[in-house]
């Protein structure tokens, strides 16, 4: 496996591959990674893993110093699970200059996730799309347990005609329900007993809904009420149109229900597709 930190040099070095699969992480990396890159593996020949903590993501009041940075176990992890190539840029590599320019995105980038974190998307999308054009992949792998950025990026690809596939890997959880998650290490014990709660709450929207009911701003209220009782801080629980992302209506068939909660200092998300 090569461990590549300099754009040239990843160019060179995959210039003479024919079917590249990608997955961009900000490493510190656990099955859930490696369920993707798994399914990268069976639609290339060679599969690239970026490893970068990307600051343009982050607001001034997040995590991005305290992110946890693990780079020589995630490499031991990726060379096992036999990727070809660590891209593993500096930030002064990626950024030589003030990255001004970056990707204007629709307003469903100012919704769920967007209310709290209002630039996160535009550093997601501008930071994905730099790597897809270092990178040049044909394929890119991504996690359904971040629905709202994998929406995204499809609408990145296809309004930009990029020529990439992109294929979403299912949520890997814990045993007890617990999406995994590098965030989930900030977790304190008795915060790591109560976090599959979310996951349990998502489950009993989708009971709910499947049940017959469709009062879902109803639902979604009492959810929050739920959660909020018992110490979680709720962004938001919303259903929508798995689709669209667009607010469900009784009309849609396709739905996800997505949440967003803090407990304590970490900020935990989920979500569940289903259909009724
Ligand atoms: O999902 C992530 O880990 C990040 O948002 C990504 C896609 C690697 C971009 O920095």
């Amino acid at each position: 496996m090569d461990i590549i930190a300099n754009i040239a040099e990843l160019r060179k070095r995959l210039s003479a591959e024919t079917s590249i699969a990608f997955v961009p992480t900000m490493g510190n990396l656990h099955d859930g990674h490696l369920a993707l890159v798994a399914l990268a593996k069976q639609h290339a020949s060679c599969v690239v893993v970026s490893i970068f903590v990307n600051p343009l993501q982050f607001a001034a009041n997040e995590d991005l110093a305290s992110y946890p940075r693990t780079l020589k176990p995630d490499c031991q992890k990726l060379a096992a699970a036999g990727v070809n190539v660590v891209f593993t840029p500096t930030d002064a590599e990626l950024y030589p200059q003030i990255q001004n320019i970056t990707v204007r995105l629709p307003g469903i980038a100012q919704e769920l996730c967007g209310v709290a974190r209002p630039t996160h998307f535009e550093g997601v999308a501008t930071v994905v799309l730099k790597l897809f054009n270092i990178v040049q992949p044909q394929v890119a792998v991504f996690g359904n347990k971040d629905f709202q950025q994998l929406f995204i990026i499809g609408q990145l690809i296809r309004q930009l005609a990029l020529p990439i596939q992109l294929i979403s890997g299912e949520t890997v959880r814990e045993t007890d329900g617990l999406a995994m998650s590098s965030r989930n290490g900030y977790l304190k014990p008795a915060e790591r007993v109560e976090a599959p709660r979310l996951y349990r709450a998502l489950q009993q929207v989708v009971h709910a809904a499947q049940q017959g009911r469709q009062d879902f701003p109803e639902i979604e209220s009492q959810t929050m009420q739920f959660l909020t009782q018992l110490g979680w801080i709720v962004d938001y629980i919303s259903i929508r149109n798995a689709m669209t992302l667009t607010i469900a209506t009784k009309a849609d068939r396709n739905l996800v229900v997505l949440g967003a909660a803090r407990l304590g200092k970490t900020r935990l998300i989920d979500n569940i597709e289903f259909e009724i």
